[in-house]
């Protein structure tokens, strides 16, 4: 996710007041940042990698002339954070600037092709073709707003963009597809932004932008027209009534409930991978001699699901290892046959670099899963994935979390077709369900949020719960138990199922919540017996089913239902979601801040 701004005032400097709006959005990624302002028929820029306050000390973002400009600041997904790969971008004549956010998916065939027009290239985003395609467009004859709908036509993938030119010098011309968009409009200016709290404090007169919508901001306001057949859109302003802290979490009481909301979109991103990065890692998996699959917290629950994904898609055994615990377990063992994936949301976590350190010194292959381009371990792994989520702020890991299952059931996808352990129907038939993911989700959460705040107010109090799943729901067990003791200080225990007989069980007493994952799948009617189990001493079943299963319905106190039809192991991503929205108001019915727990910190760099 980046942050885009552009403005257009009726007298004054914008630099400034560009400076200031990406402050505001510098929630949306900190790696690099930049301006470019017209004056005097030209374009101006300054940008450079580092967080806004870093590279305003460093070049001045204020002291730029003109009273038309953008901004951008950037979080990484093709290239890293340098000054080159920072927005915005100009075309080979610097006559055009666009910033971006979003992604591209055809960029690497529209830059073949620009650069056999003889266009030359500057940075490594996918962000510059949309700059040197407007330029072609601008040398035919067309008006900007053309040459920007003309550009966008051909791209595929989503994007929210801002362009200005010196040669349409008063205008901006601004489009959206699927990234957010909103044009700010006050007396003496007019805006566009990747999200309101950019201009609230300028203006609470908001423009929502939709998908396919094109928006020409001049000195008169702005206009909107569709794309496609550029049909004007009359489209009246919102009143917005948010506090400015308020806007940040796009109207969201905290950063981790807006964060649950933007699974489906952060899933539509992880879609979207670069195809040839997640081929290399298939490519190391496949001659692996043995796999080795190392995080902590959230991230080895992602491993541990993956665990299975791999064994029942590929049929390779990989062992999911806490990191803190590898160079004591596996230390000597690892060598040239070994390869280690280590995952990693924050790519900074002590005890998984310390895990991959030792991986190297005896010649491992080390391969990485992150969230964060340019982090300590996209610069150690001999490969790497970017899953593209987004900055997730609130401590607690939730659209991290899905978007790495999501690229790890990918990567067994992929080794699967490799090895033709699973036959081409059944390889469809998932790659389709997974598709099917990111709509799901979003049905989900606007089905179940209300139900689950219900549960959330009739558990509040109780002490202790236990979080039991079988097979691949062992690991969306173990992640739910670790939102709700980290978030609600909740006492929590999760461990498989089938071991409650073992010990766990003599906790039980009347009224003790015992929350079961059980997707209709192979551990069925096994968990239906472990339900039992806990009913026949007075436990309280909270059991998260797929839709319809009524023998489970029969047995649970209270129950939330998933879509029918997922695939096994698919099935961590959506029964997630409820474990995710019960650990939120848990947390917000006991009166503890979601968005920052006590004694946690986001990224654990320290063993
Ligand atoms: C999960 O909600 C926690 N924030 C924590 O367990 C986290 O998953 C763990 O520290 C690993 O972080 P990483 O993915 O950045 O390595």
């Amino acid at each position: 996710m980046c942050g885009i701004f552009g403005c257009i005032l009726k007298s004054g400097n914008a630099a400034p007041i560009i400076h200031k709006a990406l402050k505001r959005l510098e929630y949306r990624g900190y790696d690099s940042v930049g301006e470019a302002t017209i004056y005097e028929g030209k374009l101006l820029v300054k940008k450079d990698k580092g967080k806004i306050d870093e590279v305003h000390a460093a070049h001045n973002l204020d002291d730029l002339p003109g009273r038309i400009g953008l901004g951008h600041t950037r979080w990484a997904t093709h290239g890293g954070p340098s000054e080159t790969n920072a927005h915005p971008h100009g075309d080979c004549e610097t006559q055009v600037m666009v910033v971006h956010n979003g992604i591209i998916e055809n960029f690497l065939e529209l830059k073949n092709e620009l650069e056999e027009m003889g266009h030359v290239f500057k940075s490594k985003t996918d962000t510059e073709v949309i700059s040197h395609i407007v330029e072609e467009e601008l040398k035919e004859g067309c008006s900007l707003a053309d040459a920007v709908r003309n550009a966008v036509e051909k791209l595929d993938g989503s994007y929210a963009i801002a362009v200005i030119s010196n040669k349409e010098p008063d205008k901006i011309v601004c489009a959206r597809k699927e990234s957010p968009l909103v044009i700010g409009v006050a007396n003496d200016a007019v805006y566009c932004a990747s999200d309101i709290p950019a201009f609230l404090p300028l203006t609470n007169t908001a423009v929502i932008v939709e998908d396919g919508e094109l928006v020409v901001l001049d000195d008169k306001g702005y206009e909107v027209r569709k794309i496609s057949d550029r049909i004007l859109v009359s489209r009246e302003p919102t009143i917005i009534d948010w506090s400015p802290e308020m806007a940040e979490k796009q109207g969201y009481p905290h950063y981790m409930l807006k964060e649950i909301h933007e699974q489906p979109l952060c899933l539509r991103n992880t879609l979207r991978l670069q195809e040839q990065y997640l081929d290399l890692m298939t490519t190391f998996l496949d001659r692996a001699g043995e796999v080795f699959l190392v995080a902590c917290g959230t991230s080895y629950h992602a491993c541990l699901a993956a665990s299975y994904i791999f064994s029942k898609l590929a049929m390779l055994a990989t062992h999911p290892i806490i990191a803190s615990e590898f160079v004591e377990q596996h230390g000597r063992a690892i060598n040239i046959d070994s390869v280690l994936l280590a995952v990693s949301q924050s790519g900074e976590t002590a005890d998984t670099l310390e895990a991959v350190q030792c991986a190297r010194e005896r010649a491992a292959t080390v391969l990485g899963l992150t969230n964060v381009i340019g982090s300590t371990l996209t610069r150690v792994a001999r490969a790497y994935v970017c899953q593209q989520s987004r900055p997730e702020i609130g401590v607690a890991a939730t659209k991290t979390f899905t978007s790495q299952l999501s690229v790890l059931s990918q990567l067994a996808l992929r080794l699967a077709k490799k090895r033709g352990k699973v036959s081409h129907v059944e390889i469809e038939q998932l790659e389709e369900k997974l598709q099917q993911i990111p709509d799901i989700v979003e049905r989900l959460l606007e089905a179940q949020e209300g139900q689950i705040k219900k549960l959330a107010r009739k558990y509040r109090d109780k002490k202790c719960f236990f979080f039991l799943g079988r097979g691949i729901s062992s690991s969306s067990a173990l992640e739910g138990r670790l939102k709700l003791l980290e978030i609600a200080y909740a006492p929590a225990i999760a461990f498989p199922a089938g071991e409650s007989k073992h010990g766990p069980i003599s906790l039980i007493e009347p009224g003790f919540p015992v929350i079961f994952v059980c997707p209709r799948d192979g551990t069925h009617k096994t968990i239906r017996s472990n339900i039992m189990e806990m009913k026949a001493r007075g436990a309280s079943i909270i059991a998260v089913i797929e839709e319809g299963d009524e023998a489970i319905k029969g047995m649970a106190d209270d129950y939330v239902e998933i879509p029918k039809g997922l695939p096994e192991v698919l099935s961590p991503i959506p029964y997630v979601i409820p474990l995710q929205l019960f650990a939120y108001y848990m947390a917000t019915e006991r009166g503890c801040d979601p968005d920052q727990p006590r004694n946690l910190a986001k990224s654990v760099t320290v063993k």
